[in-house]
């Protein structure tokens, strides 16, 4: 047993919820937008407290908090679980859930009905989905376009992801830069351009050359929210479990670690084991008491030697 999760009803500090016009007027003022990735209720309530903007369900929960191999496996039903925990810990920033491989790939109406379950069961504000051109999640750029416009259609609000799209990590050769020469930069571009036409409201740019980025951000009247994109993007976003120390795969260049959280928490199991093993836990200050009458009369009752029948004693 736990103590039952406190759920502010008001957001605190009198902040107010984040909204889509809020995020268009950060970007017009040159306030730069802050995103982190969330998976569950404790995350979602570190991320509200610490004021954050945005909080994106990321399928890299996939890795982080279900320990899967890449991101392809993870299902809409653990996304949609994992995104209600979210929205159950956050009430300031705007939550945004991301389409898992294969929720949206197969037409416009299963993106569409995707995304409506993001909305209807977990009360997300917005959906992310991978878009990429030739490489992308779908591999033609016009069906590509076609998913954001439809989901965009439906009167929700769309996160496109351009560059980097690691759902489509075996068609990129890997985890990959994306936008490293010409052709690619061009291809980079293009992507977030057609996102932008198709009504997202904001894109993410995903380990692109930081000179590419800033070439590409003349043309952007959207937010960009960057991720191993350079310093001249509208915002920033790191995956919870990067930037705390909480996880111990691969990290990508662009992480940077701002805590040791999970050396802190093995350090905590560790001190509990060794107290327990020690007979040091739990103290008298941990256990919970008896009226010494009511004591002495259990103690009477349950003597050895007496027959035994609960039921004389119990109501
Ligand atoms: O799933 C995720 O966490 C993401 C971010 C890396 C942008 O897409």
């Amino acid at each position: 047993m736990s103590t039952a999760p406190r759920r502010p009803d008001a957001p605190p500090d009198g902040r107010k919820p984040v909204t889509i016009p809020h995020l268009a007027e950060l970007k017009s003022q040159g306030r730069p937008i802050v995103m982190v990735t969330a998976y569950d209720f404790p995350s979602a309530q570190v991320a509200e407290e610490a004021g954050v903007d945005l909080i994106l369900v990321g399928d890299t929960a996939a890795m982080t908090v279900l320990g899967y191999d890449s991101t392809v496996p993870v299902s809409m039903d653990e996304m949609v679980m994992l995104a209600s925990a979210v929205r159950r810990g956050a009430h300031t920033p705007l939550v945004i859930g991301d389409l898992p491989f294969g929720s949206y790939q197969g037409s416009n109406e299963q993106a569409v009905h995707s995304s409506i379950r993001y909305l209807k069961e977990a009360d997300c504000d917005a959906v992310k989905l991978e878009m990429a051109g030739v490489s992308g999640a779908v591999a033609d750029k016009s069906e590509s376009i076609a998913r954001a416009r439809s989901i965009v259609a439906a009167g929700i609000p769309v996160m496109g992801h351009v560059g980097l799209t690691p759902q489509s990590h075996s068609a990129l050769g890997g985890y990959r830069t994306q936008g490293r020469n010409m052709q690619q930069a061009v291809q980079v571009a293009d992507d977030a351009l057609a996102l932008q036409d198709a009504g997202c409201f904001a894109i993410v740019f995903e380990a692109v050359p930081a000179a590419v980025t800033e070439v590409i951000m003349e043309r952007m009247r959207v937010p960009v929210i960057g991720i191993g994109a350079g310093a001249s993007t509208d915002g920033q976003v790191l995956v919870f479990h990067d930037l705390l120390g909480l996880y111990e795969g691969r990290t990508p260049r662009f992480v940077k670690r701002f805590a040791d959280v999970k050396r802190e928490m093995v350090e905590g199991v560790r001190a509990y084991a060794e107290e327990v093993r020690g007979r040091r836990f739990p103290g008298v200050e941990h256990a919970y008491s008896i009226d010494p009458e009511e004591l002495e009369r259990f103690r009477e009752v349950i003597a050895p030697g007496k027959p035994w029948d609960a039921a004389d004693f119990m109501g």
